[in-house]
């Protein structure tokens, strides 16, 4: 008899004569979950029969190499940490900066740039739209002007500055762009991210403003750009965060992100670009959800499956392009305005299992941001949390340490199937476009997420606090406030801009824009650039735009 029988004999016999007994002497209840938080059924325990070793080289091979399962570094945590990369901003540029400068001064090593919504949907602060919204959620952006001072005294030749920001994120790079030169900064050395992936604004976040071509057009046009003039530049961070926070489950998160990621990859291909010219510098964002040993798993499938998708569908020969580099931040739709301290046992666990699975740069939501923008107690703790992991809890020690654990590489698995199969659906309605465009993808998260909210509300789902161990409490106090006045005060910088401007300058530049956009295969970073160092407001850049780009109008699907 073989070692796989022997095992499968004890196995049987264990269960037989160990633990149906236990189970049924205790009156075989169950306490608690016996699936993960994604529906997937967890067994009571798992031995080497549930994951067989032999495909090591072929699933799990070393971290550095492909495909990639146990890390994309070599040495990962032992060589360097991941960036602790707090979202911040609020209010006018002034405001941010001092955050940015603050949590630079507590030890983070990255910035996150949140944008408001008149920034993030195109709309000057003066715009009736931005009425009531300006750095609200996020800084107020108006022109290159507001960007000198949000990164003023940021050192921009040493620390990288991510910025989520969608549909007009080639203005915003820019005027990083336009800051940097004027710092000095050799732009080559230059670092950061743009989230740049509109797909998933269309699905799930809803900042967009271009129909899909013309906003495909803008996106391959920053990658080719960048692959000349910014080679340590992220072009794109594709995002699962938001997708996951709409309530998809784990592999749908997965799946959908890697799709949306393939049509990335395919309309820079289309526009003529090489594979490996700009897929090295594609990112990515997933979310660090509750179910601690799924969100590993999560990760590790897929690491696995980009790196099997850009080396066989796409032919990337260079590893950097099978390389599958993330994001993480933890999941804000699981934040409690209920007793918010136990927020913080909620985000160590995420961030832990985030750093468990790999992630490069890790976002920690603050205990107070259920109710409102998080204070700078908050912000720090949250800050704290990730140090804590990183220089007292041994994990950054050797690379995957949970790689080889039978419930894990089960998992990771599980996961992958899933995905794949998801994947499969989306191809066959002609990928993540059209699958959007005709609503499946939406639909799918919809029912996942109907699900999920069914179990929290008959109590299968716990949720400390809120469906149980509920407590009497007095309202918060110290929570973070928006001055009011905020919005004047921009307008009237914003206007101050304006008046001091060169008027030639930025109508010869606004002229150039708009005859490139009316070209369909015109570059269009150039006259941006342009455009942006004239001092031309975004609103004005984006009005360009839009006469020739048109607007985006959500299909409507019962
Ligand atoms: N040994 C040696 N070198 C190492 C190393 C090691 N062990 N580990 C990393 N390095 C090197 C890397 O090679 C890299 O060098 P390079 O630039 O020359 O290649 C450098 O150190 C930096 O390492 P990473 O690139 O891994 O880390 P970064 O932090 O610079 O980049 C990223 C991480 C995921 C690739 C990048 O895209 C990123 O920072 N993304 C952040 C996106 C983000 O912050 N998004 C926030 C969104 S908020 C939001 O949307 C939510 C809201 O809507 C609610």
């Amino acid at each position: 008899m073989d070692q796989r029988e022997t095992l499968e004999k004890a196995y049987q016999a264990w269960k037989e004569r160990v633990l149906e007994p236990f189970v049924h002497k205790s009156g075989g209840a169950t306490d608690n979950r016996v699936e993960t938080v994604s529906e997937i059924p967890v067994n009571p325990l798992y031995t080497p029969l549930d994951a067989p070793d032999a495909q090591y080289l072929d699933k799990l091979g070393f971290p550095g190499e492909y495909p990639f399962t146990r890390g994309i570094y070599p040495n990962m945590y032992r060589g360097r940490l991941w960036t602790m990369r707090q979202y911040a901003g609020f209010g006018t540029a002034e405001e941010s900066n001092l955050r940015y400068r603050y949590l630079l001064e507590q030890g983070q090593t990255g910035l996150s740039v949140a944008f408001d919504l008149p920034t993030q949907m195109g709309y000057d602060s003066d715009a009736p739209e931005a009425q009531g919204e300006v750095g609200k959620v996020g800084v107020a952006i108006d022109t290159l002007k507001d960007m000198e001072i949000l990164l003023d005294q940021i050192p921009l030749d040493r620390v990288s500055v991510s910025m989520t920001i969608n549909a007009p994120a080639a203005i915003l790079l820019l005027m990083v762009v336009a800051v940097a030169k004027r710092q000095g900064v050799d732009i080559r050395r230059l670092s950061g991210t743009i989230q740049n992936d509109i797909l998933k604004e269309y699905a799930a976040r809803g900042t967009y403003i271009f129909p899909p071509k013309p906003s495909m057009r803008l996106i391959t046009d920053i990658f080719r750009w960048c692959s000349v003039h910014l080679p340590h530049w992220n072009t794109i961070s594709i995002s699962g965060y938001h997708i996951r926070e709409a309530g998809s489950t784990a592999a749908q998160e997965v799946a959908f992100t890697l799709a949306n990621g393939m049509e990335y990859v395919k309309a820079a291909l289309e526009a003529g670009l090489a594979v490996d010219q700009f897929a090295p510098r594609l990112s990515f964002f997933f979310n660090a959800h509750m179910d601690f040993f799924e969100e590993i798993a999560k990760y590790r499938a897929a690491r696995r499956l980009w790196a099997e998708i850009m080396r066989t569908r796409f032919g990337a020969q260079d590893p950097r392009s099978w390389q599958l580099r993330f994001h993480t931040q933890t999941a804000g739709s699981t934040l409690t305005a209920q007793q918010p301290d136990t927020n913080v046992v909620r985000v160590t666990l995420q961030a832990l299992a985030a750093v468990l699975g790999g992630t490069q740069s890790l976002h920690t939501n603050a205990k107070d941001e259920a109710l409102a923008l998080p204070t700078e107690e908050s912000a720090r703790l949250a800050l704290r949390t990730q140090q804590v992991i990183a220089y007292e809890s041994g994990v950054t020690a050797t690379v995957d340490p949970l790689g080889g654990s039978y419930y894990i590489e089960w998992l990771t698995d599980r996961i992958m199937q899933q995905a794949l199969y998801y994947i499969d659906q989306i191809d066959q309605r002609g990928g993540a476009v059209a699958a959007i465009e005709a609503g499946y993808i939406q639909r799918e998260i919809q029912d996942a997420a109907y699900r999920f909210q069914q179990k929290v509300e008959t109590g299968e789902q716990v949720i400390v606090g809120v469906n149980r161990f509920r407590l009497e409490e007095p309202p918060p106090s110290q929570l973070m406030r928006v001055d009011e006045a905020i919005g004047r005060r921009q307008v009237e910088k914003l206007h101050q801009v304006k008046a001091a401007r060169d008027p030639k300058r930025v109508t010869d530049a606004l002229a150039r824009l708009e005859q490139a956009a009316s070209r369909p295969d015109a570059p269009l970073m150039e006259p941006l650039l342009e455009a942006v160092e004239s001092y031309a407001t975004l609103g004005e850049m984006v009005g360009v735009l839009k006469k020739h780009f048109g607007q985006y109008r959500p299909p409507v699907f019962i």
